[in-house]
């Protein structure tokens, strides 16, 4: 267990540079999530600190210890990849205990640890057979098991579960979870799922082209997201943005012929309101509003509408049916004003 730190952290691929001078401090125990649309350089970023890839610039600092350049074996970090990269030849007990023998720990302790691991992810069963026998989530907790024997001090994640089907994805984010508990690792975990995401950080660090957005407590990103980019990327289905102009102290809102009242900071050129799907009230038989789409998930409804502005918007309610007209829950809700 240890803390990470990145100091103008850079990542040039030949003339591009995918990762643009980032800090940040991870505690020591935390769980830590890195979001992010696909290519803004998760990865990377996550590569970097396993020492997979050479840091361009600045400095990555595990325990307070400059690794920059230290080798990946000697960096007290362990990853684990979206595929499992088991060995199908091996046992499980060989597959969690392969990294230890070829660096000559004793066989005993590697039976130990393996015994450990093995007893902590419920692979006791399972320890003499091979991947081929082994369930997608079975396999994945052999490759989390992996890790762990190794006692890092700091765990790497890159999108572990997204092989896996959604019901076990589920049960391995409650294991995992419970995993961190168990163990109080640092951990780092990149993931595209906002569910995971917002369950399983401490802390999340939006990431877009290679610069860190926000990072912060999942609640402190959707209540109070620092930019737009944020407020449109966590939450899911996505905030809705509404063009307003201000009309004195209050703004007007075009689309839906509505004034609502609010303060705002200057006027800008353009402005605009974020609202969260469930803080949305529509009158969605109102002029100018086109019903597009119900979706019905059974406990929750997502009604897809667009606007007389064409602006498409979604609302989220539980019974849509007995809501009432826009604005009365927006009124309750500070709008984000860009
Ligand atoms: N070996 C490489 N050579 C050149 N460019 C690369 C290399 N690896 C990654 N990149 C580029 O670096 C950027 C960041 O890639 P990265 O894989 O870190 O993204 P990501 O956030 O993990 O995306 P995803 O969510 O799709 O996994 C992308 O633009 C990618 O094309
Ligand atoms: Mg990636």
């Amino acid at each position: 267990m240890a803390d990470l730190s990145l100091e103008q952290v850079a990542k040039n691929f030949g003339e591009t540079r995918v990762i643009h001078g980032v800090d940040l401090e991870v505690k020591s125990g935390e769980f830590c999530v890195f979001v992010g649309p696909s290519g803004c350089g998760k990865s990377t970023l996550l590569r970097m600190v396993a020492g997979l890839e050479k840091t361009s610039a600045g400095v990555i600092k595990i325990a307070g210890r400059d690794v920059t350049h230290v080798d990946p074996a000697d960096r007290g970090v362990a990853m684990v990849f979206q595929t499992y990269a088991l060995y199908p030849h091996m046992s499980v007990a060989e597959n969690m205990g392969f990294g230890l023998r070829m660096n000559k720990v004793p066989k005993a302790v590697i039976q130990q640890k393996v015994a450990h691991a093995a007893q902590i992810l419920k692979l006791d069963a399972l320890l003499d057979r091979k991947p081929k026998a082994l369930s997608g989530g079975q396999r994945q907790r052999v490759a989390i098991g992996r890790a762990i024997v190794r006692d890092p001090d700091v765990f790497l994640f890159d999108e572990p579960l997204s092989n896996l089907d959604a019901e076990l994805r589920v049960e391995m984010r409650v294991e995992l979870a419970k995993l961190h508990k168990q163990i109080g690792a640092t951990m780092i975990y990149v993931t595209h799922d906002q569910v995971e995401a917002m369950t399983m950080a401490d802390k999340i660090v939006v990431l877009r082209d290679g610069r860190i957005e926000q990072v912060g407590a999942p609640l402190e990103l959707y209540n109070n997201p620092a930019n737009r980019f944020v407020a449109g990327f966590i939450g899911s289905p996505a905030m809705n943005f509404l063009q307003v102009l201000p009309r004195g102290d209050d703004f007007f809102v075009p689309a839906l012929n509505k004034v609502i009242a609010c303060s705002h900071a200057g006027a800008s050129q353009k402005l605009e309101i974020g609202v969260r799907p469930e803080r949305l009230d529509i009158d969605v038989t109102g002029q100018g509003i086109t019903v597009e789409l119900v979706e019905k998930l059974g406990n929750i409804n997502f009604v897809h509408v667009v606007s007389s502005l064409g602006e498409r918007l979604t609302i989220s309610s539980t019974l849509h049916q007995s809501r009432g007209f826009w604005p009365r829950s927006i009124e309750k809700k500070k709008p984000v004003v860009l």
